[in-house]
C-alpha cells in the first residue's frame, strides 16, 4: 500500500528532456563535451566575449523551441490534476518543456533560456529571438546591457527562499533525470531526507546522490515516470 502524500516536491534535470531530444550536459554528446563551460556559463566568460554566450543561447533557444514535452512531462501534469497534494517542480533545466507540457508551480533556480535580464535595471525580456550585445533594453533604452537570464557559475540560484521552504516541507522528493553532481541542487534530497521526505530517483544510471535516495527507477523517464505516477494515483483513489 503506497502512503498518501501531501506535499510532492519534483526535482528536474536536463535528463527529462532529453527523450524531447535535448541534449544533457554531462553525457557522451553533452552539451559541456562541445563547449567549455568556462566560456559560456560563467560570469568571468560573459564579461570576456559576450558575443559567443549570446550566439551560444541563441542557438539553444532554436533547439528548444522546436522541442515538444514528453511523457515525463506530461506525467507530471497528470500528476498535479489527479493526486490530491501540493505539486512543485524545481527544475535545474531552462528550457520551458514543464510550461509546455502543462506544469504548475515550476521554479526555475538556474533561470530560462528565453529570458534576457538588463544589467542596467533589471528588467526581464522574455523573447525566443536573438538578443546580443546590441539588444536595447525596452525599459532604460540602455542598449547592450542584456544578458541571458540564465544563473551561470558563481551566481546565485533563484527562487531558493521558496525553494527552502518546499523542501523542509514535502514528504516525497522525486527526482527526475539529474546527475546530481551541480550544487546546491544535488543537496537537495539530502534536506528533504533530513526533515523526513521519503526520496525516489529517476535516472538512467546510479548517480552521485545514490545514498539519499530511498528508491532508484533506471530507464528513460518518459517510459518509467508514467507508471510510477498511475500507482501514485490509484493508491490516493483507495485511501
Ligand atoms: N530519462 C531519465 N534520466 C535521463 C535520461 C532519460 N531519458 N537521459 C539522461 N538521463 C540522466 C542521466 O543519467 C544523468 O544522470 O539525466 C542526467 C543528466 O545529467 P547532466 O547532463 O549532468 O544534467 P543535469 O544533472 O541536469 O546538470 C545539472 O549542471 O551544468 C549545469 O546548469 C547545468 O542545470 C545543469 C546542471
Amino acid at each position: 500500500m503506497t502512503k498518501l502524500y501531501q506535499n510532492i516536491v519534483i526535482l528536474t534535470g536536463a535528463g527529462i528532456s532529453a527523450e524531447s531530444g535535448l541534449a544533457t550536459f554531462r553525457s557522451s554528446n553533452g552539451l559541456w563535451n562541445n563547449h567549455r563551460v568556462e566560456d559560456v556559463a560563467s560570469v568571468e566568460g560573459f564579461e570576456r566575449n559576450p558575443e559567443l554566450v549570446h550566439s551560444f543561447y541563441n542557438d539553444l533557444k532554436v533547439e528548444i523551441q522546436k522541442a515538444e514535452p514528453n511523457p515525463a512531462h506530461l506525467a507530471i501534469t497528470k500528476l498535479q490534476n489527479e493526486y490530491p497534494a501540493e505539486i512543485s517542480v524545481i527544475t535545474q533545466n531552462v528550457d520551458t518543456l514543464h510550461e509546455k507540457a502543462g506544469n504548475k508551480n515550476i521554479y526555475h533556480i538556474h533561470g530560462q533560456i528565453n529570458q534576457a535580464v538588463c544589467l542596467n535595471c533589471g528588467h526581464i525580456l522574455e523573447t525566443f529571438g536573438d538578443v546580443d550585445t546590441e539588444t536595447v533594453c525596452a525599459r532604460c533604452g540602455v542598449a547592450g546591457m542584456m544578458k541571458p537570464n540564465i544563473v551561470f557559475f558563481g551566481e546565485n540560484l533563484l527562487c531558493m527562499d521558496k525553494v527552502e521552504t518546499l523542501l523542509r516541507n514535502c514528504d516525497l522528493f522525486v527526482s527526475i533525470g539529474t546527475s546530481g553532481v551541480v550544487f546546491p541542487a544535488a543537496a537537495f534530497v539530502q534536506t528533504a531526507k533530513y526533515y523526513g521526505a521519503d526520496t525516489i530517483e529517476f535516472t538512467l544510471e546510479p548517480t552521485s546522490n545514490n545514498f539519499y535516495f530511498d528508491r532508484h527507477v533506471y530507464g528513460p523517464a518518459g517510459k518509467t515516470l508514467p507508471p510510477y505516477v498511475d500507482e501514485l494515483i490509484k493508491s490516493a483513489s483507495k485511501s
